[in-house]
């Protein structure tokens, strides 16, 4: 009898007796046979238990199981194409470990804040076991782009004594008798490793103290952030798009089954190719202004508006060349147009927003010093990052992928709050 059979590799024990550790899922019975919806956590399947086959007493103990009762389930799997798996267990022995009283999440409809208060539990529904599952599928399928192509992964502090992004979503707290903050982006860390290592990616959690309660903001989130030495802005789009389809090919070719059991529509996936289209933020206001909105230049977009511009997609696409005064103080100008930045976000189809931010940096060390002057930024705190355009100053790019939002888009979720195990949101810290 083998016990290293787990319910994912049931395939290769067909005509064998095995041992589970399982969990009901959900339970039926008609008379003289009882369906047991066992699930592992590697997956599904059916345990058949038939009263003429068993003992009383086996018969009895899978009749009181009820569901999240966790047990050791014996049986001979078959092949049984009828079944959404394709294999079935005809079961021979039933050992409880634990008896679930009342579980709190029935197959009935629940609302939402009752669902986030039992997180700890919601983990276990199939929804939100597959968006799990996919997510760490974009997590290996990021690292293997960035390892095979010659970044080198590097991890940038999460307690910082200054911004990155701006200072009114800073997390403050105290670092013995200094302030510190919850890093809100590894990328000024990233920029010193690039020019130690050429081209370096990190992955890690970023904390904003956003007051803002969308279907697209967490107050702690993972972000995905390469930073490349001797790069330019057009080089950097180009490993961008790159980047992002074989994330998603990634995604289709190994989580098939868990999209479609959610429900996603996978050839929407399947023509995410490169080249994505790119616009100017200048065509994207005119074009914005002919659809029925009044923005006018130098104004930033929010979520309708990157929806609006989305829409006529099927890729993701990229909006270029935004005013300097509504992006980042790092932001390199474009030398033939000073007014806008080299610089683009990357907007997700279906109206899933912006999920990378990315420009090319300023190498000139004078005009890093006006920056932080325009910006209120102590030179003092930043005389490090100075440094990096004072010795061996080069063109440099990079950008950040926000990791919530890529799940979001890629499994189809209306809300980021399914995207993270535990999501940390605007009046949400608990479990
Ligand atoms: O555009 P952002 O703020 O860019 C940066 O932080 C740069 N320093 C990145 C870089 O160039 N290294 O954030 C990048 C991405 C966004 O496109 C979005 O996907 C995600 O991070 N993001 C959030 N995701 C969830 N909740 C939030 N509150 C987010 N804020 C940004």
């Amino acid at each position: 009898m083998s016990t290293e059979c787990v319910i994912r590799n049931v395939n290769e024990h067909v005509g064998e007796t095995v041992k589970i550790g399982a969990w009901i899922n959900n339970k039926r019975s008609s008379g003289k046979i009882q369906f047991l919806q066992l699930r592992d956590g590697t997956g599904y399947i059916q345990g058949v238990v038939v009263k003429s086959e068993v003992s009383e007493e086996i018969w009895n103990a899978a009749k009181s199981l009820t569901q999240e009762s966790s047990l050791y389930v014996t049986g001979i799997i078959r092949e049984e194409p009828r079944s959404n798996s394709g294999y079935e267990m005809t079961v021979t022995d039933v050992e409880i470990i634990h008896l679930t009283e009342n579980y709190p999440i029935t197959p009935k409809e629940h609302g939402v804040d009752f669902l986030m208060d039992h997180r700890h539990l919601w983990l276990r529904s199939t929804k939100q076991r597959a968006v799990m599952v996919i997510r760490a599928e974009i997590i290996r399928a990021v690292q293997q782009f960035f390892d095979g192509n010659g970044f080198t992964q590097v991890d940038p502090p999460i307690l910082t004594p200054s911004s990155a992004e701006g200072t009114t979503n800073l997390f403050h707290i105290k670092y013995f008798d200094e302030d510190a903050y919850l890093t809100q982006s590894g990328q000024l860390y990233m920029e010193a490793a690039a020019m130690a290592l050429g081209k370096v990616y990190s992955f890690g959690p970023t904390f904003r103290a956003e007051k803002s309660k969308t279907r697209r903001h967490l107050i702690e989130f993972w972000m995905i952030e390469p930073e490349m030495a001797f790069v330019d802005h057009e080089e950097s789009l180009r490993v961008q798009e790159k980047f992002i389809a074989h994330v998603v090919q990634s995604v289709v070719k190994n989580c098939r089954a868990e999209l479609e059991s959610i429900g996603r529509d996978v050839s929407k996936l399947e023509g995410i190719v490169a080249p994505f289209p790119r616009i100017t933020y200048d065509e994207a206001i005119e074009f914005l202004n002919g659809q029925g909105f009044d923005i006018p230049w130098g104004e930033d977009f929010g979520a309708p508006h990157e929806t609006a511009i989305a829409e006529k997609y099927d890729t993701p696409v990229f909006i270029t060349h935004y005013p300097a005064g509504i992006k980042a103080f790092y932001m390199k100008p474009d030398p033939n147009r000073p007014e806008v930045v080299l610089c683009a976000d990357m907007i997700a189809p279906e109206g899933y927003g912006e999920i990378i931010g990315g420009s090319q940096r300023i190498d000139d060390p004078e005009l890093m010093k006006q920056r932080f002057d325009e910006h209120q930024l102590s030179d003092e705190a930043y005389q490090w990052y100075l440094d990096l355009r004072k010795y061996g100053s080069v063109p440099h790019s990079g950008f950040g992928l926000g990791l919530e939002r890529t799940v979001a888009w890629i499994c189809g979720l209306d809300h980021v709050r399914e995207t993270i195990a535990f999501p940390r949101m605007l009046y949400r810290l608990y479990p």
